[in-house]
């Protein structure tokens, strides 16, 4: 096969997937009415009020703990927060892989795995929970909960392959603490909060005022942002304002808007998935079906014979052979002969790297660059869906510069693929132009949903003792 049908195999893949400046600019628009939609009513995005209403100043006391459970790892965290503005007396934080078969036993199992792994750590640590007379603990729960207040919540659906049965419709901070107290510990849960929304509040915690929102691209994606409470319309149950704005966590991983650009690979990864018709904007994105998409694609161009001489390994058939990482790999593959391409092929699907062509190679190289593109410019749509209803994106009325904006990331994608950042910042500038790229800024909080979990807990602790 020469080289020109060889390219040929390829452009069609860019073709369809490449999101030109206009086609950005629309997605932007949908993604702004679905955004202003679900404030009001129904929208494919959940648009869920959190009730936190206030975001930790740097000036909150006292010891606190932190639980974060919702992607591929559960993280501890115990902190001492000093009296001086912005003080972490003492932290210790640990993450550690989720077993897989945590994510489908019944919850009660895996809320005891959570609990007692807390308060071991927590006993090894010099920080033990059980001796506190009443431990207050930020929970971090990252999936689509609908917040009945700042600590309570009913959890509409599983999402990133978790399964476990006995928890959809019931609160998971009652299911943690019912396991506390099953280990004999009383704890008082201070909040309940999606990771977004811990992670914006670190970002408020260790660096000011500035930061409006917050995103996840790491297993899963999402947003949350800073909203005035006028302009949330729809009931919010119990709640007695305090303040002028809410945090609103998006869920966007549900964002549908015809001009998503799909392939039959998608379709097949949706039906394939344990929840088909859901979630269908994450799994165009983020790190957990990325990986899969391209092995998707690359297993189609070599059944029809534009890759590896038509050879089909049989470990490309299979599902999880090619995790996202790999991408990141041959994405950003910059040696002469791309041997890193070709030990990703080999370690993946048992390819004998001496039998990839520089051509197959650079195939492969263009097809995980391509899922990253889309994925990050479909990103970048979103936030500027955002910043437009916002208001960002607009000078003030004298003719001067737009305001500056901040947005917290974390997650896996964000903090190890400085490249991932790039092409987003690129499809920002490329949607809303030079004057609000400039201004736009992404700041990475590593690991931040923790200690932001625990922040919101002593905000909202400091609150009522005052
Ligand atoms: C998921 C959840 C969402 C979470 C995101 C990032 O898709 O629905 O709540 O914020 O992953 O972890």
């Amino acid at each position: 096969m020469n080289v020109e049908h060889r390219d040929a195999a390829i452009k069609k893949y860019w073709e369809r997937l490449h999101l030109s400046q206009t086609a950005l600019t629309k997605l932007a628009e949908a993604f702004q009415n679905e955004l202003e939609a679900g404030l009001d009513y129904k929208s494919s995005l959940l648009m869920i009020p959190t009730m936190v209403d206030m975001l930790p100043q740097g000036h909150e006391c006292g010891e606190y703990y932190a639980i974060d459970l919702g992607g591929t790892n559960l993280r501890v965290l115990y902190t001492r927060l000093g009296k001086g503005a912005k003080e972490v007396e003492a932290e210790a934080i640990e993450s550690s892989p989720i077993p897989p078969e945590m994510q489908s036993c019944p919850v009660e199992e895996l809320m005891d795995y959570v609990a007692g792994h807390l308060i071991d750590w927590s006993e090894s640590h010099h920080c033990s929970i059980a001796k506190q007379e009443v431990p207050i603990l930020g929970f971090c729960f990252s999936f689509p909960v609908e917040q009945t207040s700042v600590d309570s919540g009913k959890l509409l659906r599983w999402t990133k392959g978790y399964t476990n049965p006995g928890a959809v419709g019931n609160d998971p901070a009652k299911l943690l603490s019912d396991a506390f107290k099953r280990r004999g510990v009383h704890v008082h849960i201070g909040a309940l909060l999606n990771d977004t929304v811990g992670t914006l509040a670190a970002a408020r915690y260790v660096d000011g005022q500035d930061t409006i929102a917050a995103m996840i691209m790491g297993t899963g994606t999402n947003a949350c942002y800073m909203e005035l409470l006028g302009r949330i319309t729809k009931w919010l149950p119990h709640y007695r304002p305090r303040t002028p704005d809410m945090v609103v966590n998006i869920e966007w991983p549900g964002f549908q808007a015809a001009e998503l650009p799909t392939l039959e690979e998608d379709r097949q990864l949706d039906e394939e998935s344990n929840n088909p018709g859901q979630q269908r904007f994450e799994k165009l994105t983020a790190g957990l079906y990325m990986g899969d998409i391209a092995r998707r694609i690359i297993l189609r161009a070599a059944e029809e014979r534009e890759l590896f001489q038509g050879r089909v390994p049989e470990a490309l058939r299979k599902m999880e052979t090619f995790p996202t990482k790999c991408i990141g790999i041959a994405a950003q593959d910059d040696t002469p002969d791309l041997c890193r391409t070709a030990d990703i092929l080999h370690s993946a699907f048992g390819m004998d790297p001496d039998s990839i062509t520089l051509q197959d190679r650079k195939e492969v190289k263009e097809i995980c660059a391509m899922v990253t593109v889309r994925s990050a410019r479909l990103v970048a749509a979103a936030v500027c869906g955002i910043i437009r209803h916002l208001d960002r994106d607009k000078g003030d009325p004298a003719g001067g510069a737009p305001p500056r904006t901040c947005i917290a990331v974390d997650g896996g994608i964000f903090v190890r693929y400085g490249f991932y950042r790039e092409l987003l910042k690129q499809g920002v500038r490329d949607t809303l132009g030079d004057a609000v790229a400039d201004q736009f800024e992404l700041r990475v909080v590593a690991g931040g949903s923790a200690f932001g979990a625990a922040c919101v807990a002593a905000a909202t602790h400091s609150y009522m003792r005052s």
